[in-house]
């Protein structure tokens, strides 16, 4: 015999029958949940797999200028628009350095930053020096350290001339783990 049923038990309600309207916003919700999904993954998948398609560092020769642009023994800063960059970049894109003219028509190419925290160093015409604004490094016109806190002379870049034309090997910012010859020299 069933025992009789108890005055707080309850019978499952029968879910509501869907409805076409009910039908439509349960689609649309799903479809907003899928373009979130996507806006968030197509960036990350990208990023992701973006290292794949880059070029490799070691084949970009950059032209700064014709030999004529650099006056002879003379320092002039310049910019040159890094290569591993994208068009979103902008302004923070384009490295400046610093190309010395040498007689028999050698180039030096310094980086900017002083090699003790990394300031922007300044070049000054008369008195033939780089000097630091932040801790007061100073640096001769060849790069090589004359005084205060910096460690060693100024970074040098890989420079070449090409057909009258000055080149750097760009993207590459020499270090102190990551020197190149120029830099032994
Ligand atoms: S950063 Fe140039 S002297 Fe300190």
């Amino acid at each position: 015999m069933n025992p009789p049923p108890s005055e707080h038990s309850h019978t499952p309600e029968k879910a509501p029958p869907m409805t076409r309207r009910n039908m439509f916003l349960f689609g649309a919700g799903a479809a907003l949940n899928a373009i979130g999904v996507a806006m968030l993954a197509i960036p990350l998948v990208g990023f992701v797999f973006s290292s794949f398609f880059r070029k490799t560092i070691s084949s970009d020769w950059i032209t700064l200028g014709k030999i004529d642009d650099f006056p002879l023994e003379q320092t002039r800063l310049t910019i040159y628009r890094n290569p591993f960059t994208r068009p979103w970049d902008g302004e923070t894109a384009d490295i400046p350095c610093y190309v010395r003219h040498l007689p028999g028509d050698k180039f030096q190419i310094f980086a900017v930053n002083c090699t003790h925290l990394g300031c922007p160093v300044r070049w000054f015409e008369e008195s033939e020096l780089f000097m630091c604004p932040c801790h007061g490094g100073v640096y001769y016109s060849d790069g090589s350290r004359a005084s205060g806190p910096p460690p060693r002379g100024l970074f040098k870049y890989r420079a070449k001339v090409e057909n009258g034309l000055v080149q750097i090997k760009g993207g590459y910012l020499p270090t102190l783990s990551n020197p190149t010859e120029e830099d032994r020299t």
